[in-house]
């Protein structure tokens, strides 16, 4: 059994705002990037092992060149190799290419892809414990092919009504309005997280599945394990971490700040 984990990490974080990718952007004085490799490390992370690290990189010279020199020196202080690639237009592409990278490793070293783990991560969740990893490692070696971790839901989570309905419905109401059509039940409702584990015998035949994927398809394409429900496979959800949270706001990058500032003093 082999474990390999990519990290998706091309996005262009438009809703940070910072002007640069997300995972270059500065969290306690440390790149994001930077936190999300040293939480996989041997170190942070005993048990976990990783043979393989694919690191999936923007196409923009620049920011490729700094976040690339993160890898090369998480592999020197690891030991663990580490492989770059570009990704693509939409988070499925780079997880698609990341998967190509990890496919063409094991077929020099003659890995079998029903026994290889492949983990796929977002850089945008800095802050997941190693231990979220391991779980969802373990869980995928135990015979699962497809496993997320998850935590229960907070909020009150509703369903509306599509805008058109709603419109008609609601004459007279600002078009920002919507109709509630009903409340889902929150004991049965997940927030999903990443790493989320496959085997990459099965990341192989779900892309195979999806096939050139269209750009306004692969927006919808949230995750992976969406093409295992598409394909009628068992997703087995693991616990979660609070400490997964993912960045995509300012005030999410304030809420990590603060995970940071707490850990470190
Ligand atoms: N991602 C990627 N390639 C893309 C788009 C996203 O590798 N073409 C990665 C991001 O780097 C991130 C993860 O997928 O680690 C989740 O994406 P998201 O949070 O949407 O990040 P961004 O796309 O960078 O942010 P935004 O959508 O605000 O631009
Ligand atoms: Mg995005």
């Amino acid at each position: 059994q082999h474990r390999a984990l990519v990290v998706v990490a091309a996005g262009s974080g438009q809703r940070l705002g910072q002007g640069m990718p997300k995972a270059l952007v500065d969290l306690g004085g440390r790149p994001l990037l930077a936190h999300a490799l040293e939480a996989m490390s041997p170190q942070a992370a005993p048990g976990l092992e990783l043979e393989l690290l694919v690191l999936v990189l923007p196409g923009e010279p620049e920011a490729r060149e700094k976040l690339a020199a993160l890898g090369a020196d998480h592999a020197r202080r690891t030991g663990v190799e580490v492989v770059v690639c570009e990704g693509g237009s939409s988070r499925p592409v780079s997880v698609a290419r990341g998967m190509d990278a990890v496919t063409d490793h094991a077929r020099r070293h003659g890995w079998d892809a029903e026994r290889l783990t492949v983990l796929v991560h977002d850089a945008a969740r800095p802050l997941t414990p190693g231990d979220v990893a391991h779980r969802v490692a373990r869980q995928v070696e135990a015979g699962s092919e497809a496993v997320v971790p998850a935590l229960p839901v907070t909020d009150t989570i509703k369903r509306v009504l599509p805008v058109e309905e709603t419109e008609s419905r609601a004459a007279g109401v600002e078009l920002q309005a919507e109709q509630v059509r009903e409340t889902v039940p929150r004991a049965e409702l997940r927030a999903v997280q990443t790493p989320q584990g496959f085997t990459l015998a099965f990341l192989q035949r779900a892309f195979a599945h999806l096939g050139d994927i269209a750009d306004a398809e692969a927006e919808a394409l949230t995750d992976e394990a969406m093409i295992a429900e598409a394909l009628g496979v068992d997703v087995v959800v693991v616990p979660g971490d609070a400490r997964a949270l993912k960045i995509t706001t300012p005030a999410d990058l304030l809420a990590a700040e603060a995970l940071v500032a707490e850990a470190s003093g």
